[in-house]
């Protein structure tokens, strides 16, 4: 084990820690296989991730959370699953086919009833939930193209109130978003988003770095004052 690489002891210890404390049940498992079988790319936060989005949404006593990019809504279960009766959770899906894998999985879990999928562009549905008066939202997750970051915290401001809690993931990226000449739009607009909460005076950010089975990454933190 003290020889093993570095990457694979992490891989270790991540499945160590969610198999302690994570709590992955059933329905979990069959939408990750029920996604990987249609096709979705494996993207999906790590159990541990979504359990820590799980206790966010407890701490916060979140009754209305907003997530950007559901896939085949393995993050949106386990944000769902935090939710009192009589919460709700809007999640943007860009993809008709993940939406409707999502569908089904989410129903399976139990917590369709608290969910509406909005397919098409994320863009274009925060500005629908704008016009409806859906917000204001206490926890919003950020989990989409990641080119367009900085315009999805724009939006969360929008539709968040003093206290909601914005999270935004992927935002480390094996350590390539300290790279100012990296030419992948997903880096640029990362980038961009860091400078954007270097002064945006209405959010308290930090990001933290991630290790397990995702590989190298990171999530950012912030609280709208
Ligand atoms: N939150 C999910 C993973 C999301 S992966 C989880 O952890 O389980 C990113 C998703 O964002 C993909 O399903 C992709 O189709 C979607 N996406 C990409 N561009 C988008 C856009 N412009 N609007 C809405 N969704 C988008
Ligand atoms: C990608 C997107 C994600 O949301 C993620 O968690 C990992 C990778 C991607 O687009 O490559
Ligand atoms: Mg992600």
């Amino acid at each position: 084990m003290g020889k093993a690489a570095p990457q694979d002891l992490w891989i270790e210890v991540d499945r160590y820690i969610s198999g302690h404390l994570a709590g992955e049940d059933a329905a979990l498992i069959a939408a990750l296989e029920s996604s990987a079988a249609a096709g979705l790319p494996p993207i999906e936060v790590s159990p541990n991730a979504g359990k820590f989005l799980h206790l966010l949404a407890l701490l916060r006593g979140a009754r209305r959370i907003l997530e950007v990019g559901t896939l085949g809504g393995y993050s949106t279960i386990w944000l769902a699953r935090a939710l009192p009766a009589g919460g709700r959770l809007v999640t943007l899906e860009l993809d008709p086919h993940h939406a409707e894998v999502a569908r089904a999985n989410i129903a399976r879990a139990g917590v369709g009833e608290l969910v509406d999928i909005r397919v098409g562009p994320a863009l274009e549905s925060l500005a629908g939930l704008e016009r409806e008066g859906a917000a204001p939202f206490d926890l919003i997750f950020i989990d989409a193209d990641k080119q367009s970051n900085p315009e999805y915290v724009g939006w969360a401001l929008k539709l968040s109130q003093s206290g909601t809690i914005v999270v935004v993931d992927n935002v480390v990226r094996d350590g390539a978003i300290i790279d100012a000449n990296d030419p992948d739009p997903a880096i640029q607009g990362t980038r961009r988003l860091y400078e954007m909460l270097a002064i945006e005076p209405r959010l308290s950010a930090t990001a933290l770095q991630t290790v397990g089975c995702k590989g190298y990454d990171g999530f950012v933190m912030a609280l709208v004052k």
